[in-house]
């Protein structure tokens, strides 16, 4: 049942999207914030910690008061939701601090983990208004790319969460390695739990494909794309596929992508409704880009003035990058993916 605050926010949202759509104007809705490159693990697939083009921003995240100036910025151009993410977010000295300011803000509050350290911050993180912690299926599957022992202590963070009643969901990664065995085992999870579960498939282009080509102990990691079909043809007949975000309705899209060599995709709102933070302030249209959208960084005040201009052009490689496509599917006036964004 919508409350009165849901239909407040939807109506905001539809405004923002009608008038980024008619005046070709930036209208933010979503900004997904990495503040920090650092991380205590070296995920085979990940660009975060891996790629050329974050090596030099590593050891440069801001200042707390660059990143308080960030949340400022961004609530005064009326963001409705702020991911923070990374690299790992709980290794910032200051996240307790980061996490009280941001959750004063108007904002619906995500952050994404790894779990690791959930049990440090249960005190910070029971503000977040949802916590996404990342395994990516049985000890074996995860722990081939995430690291000998993560599972374990992510298992940790999760329990913790739970036991603190703190709103989280997780997050798997479909690579070569993932199975059906992994998709059971993390639908019984949730099921257990009662939270629901992000299924995704490997992002492999962009700042990601350099990094496949230079983590060489990882052969074969991309999963092909019959796979990731009967996996997610497998998802849809699954008796616990309600625990899974997005649902019928996500797995139908993976399967149209891949079958469609995104032929079909939808035109990507990043840019213009939502866009990515890097660690040094640099702002991008999506996670995948390293190139700048403006010249101001995100904790500079000028930073407002070209966020009211036109939608700047960038590279864009079609990817189907699950945060992305939800609000890809917002912006084509889906509504329903509303409750996806904010609810589950
Ligand atoms: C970059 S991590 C940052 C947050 C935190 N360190 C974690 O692992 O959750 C954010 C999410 O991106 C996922 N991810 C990393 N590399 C990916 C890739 N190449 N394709 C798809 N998802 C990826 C991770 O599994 C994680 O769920
Ligand atoms: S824990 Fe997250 S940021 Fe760190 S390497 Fe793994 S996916 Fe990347
Ligand atoms: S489709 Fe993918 S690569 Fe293109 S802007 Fe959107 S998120 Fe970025």
């Amino acid at each position: 049942m919508l409350k009165k605050r849901d239909v407040k926010t939807l109506l905001r949202v539809g405004n923002k999207i009608a008038a980024a759509r008619l005046r070709k104007r930036m209208r933010l809705i979503t900004v997904e914030f990495a503040l920090t490159y650092r991380c205590n693990l070296q995920c085979g697939y990940c660009a975060q910690v891996h790629a050329e083009e974050f090596r030099h921003i590593k050891a440069h995240d801001l200042s707390f008061d660059q990143v308080r100036q960030v949340m400022d910025n961004l609530d005064f151009l009326g963001v409705e939701r702020v991911n923070i993410s990374g690299g790992e977010p709980l290794l910032r000295e200051d996240i307790d601090d980061i996490i009280t300011i941001a959750a004063k803000k108007k904002f619906f509050l995500t952050l994404v983990t790894n779990g690791m350290f959930v049990y440090k911050h249960l005190k910070a993180l029971k503000l977040v208004d949802l916590l996404s912690i990342s395994l990516d299926g049985t000890e074996q599957t995860n722990d081939y790319f995430r690291g000998k022992g993560s599972f374990g202590l992510t298992f940790k963070g999760i329990h913790a969460a739970h036991e603190e009643n703190i709103p989280f969901v997780l997050s798997a990664v479909v690579t070569a390695k993932f199975t059906r065995e992994d998709i059971n085992f993390l639908l019984e999870l949730c099921e257990q739990l009662n939270v629901q579960c992000a299924i995704v498939p490997m992002i492999s282009f962009g700042i990601c494909a350099d990094q496949i080509k230079e983590v060489k102990q990882f052969k074969n990691v991309v999963a092909n794309a019959y796979v990731i079909k009967d996996m997610f043809s497998y998802l849809r007949v699954h008796r616990l596929r309600r625990f899974l975000i997005g649902g019928d309705y996500w797995c139908k899209a993976v399967i149209d992508y891949y079958s469609n060599n995104n032929k079909k995709q939808k035109r990507c709102m990043a840019g213009c409704l939502f866009f990515n933070i890097k660690a040094n302030g640099t702002v991008t249209a999506c996670s995948l880009s390293a190139d700048s959208l403006f010249a101001a960084k995100a904790y500079e005040h000028d930073f407002l003035d070209s966020c009211s201009g036109k939608i700047p052009s960038f590279n864009c490689l079609r990817c189907l990058c699950f945060s992305y496509y939800v609000l890809n599917c917002m912006a084509d006036g889906e509504l329903r993916t509303l409750w996806t964004m904010f609810r589950s």
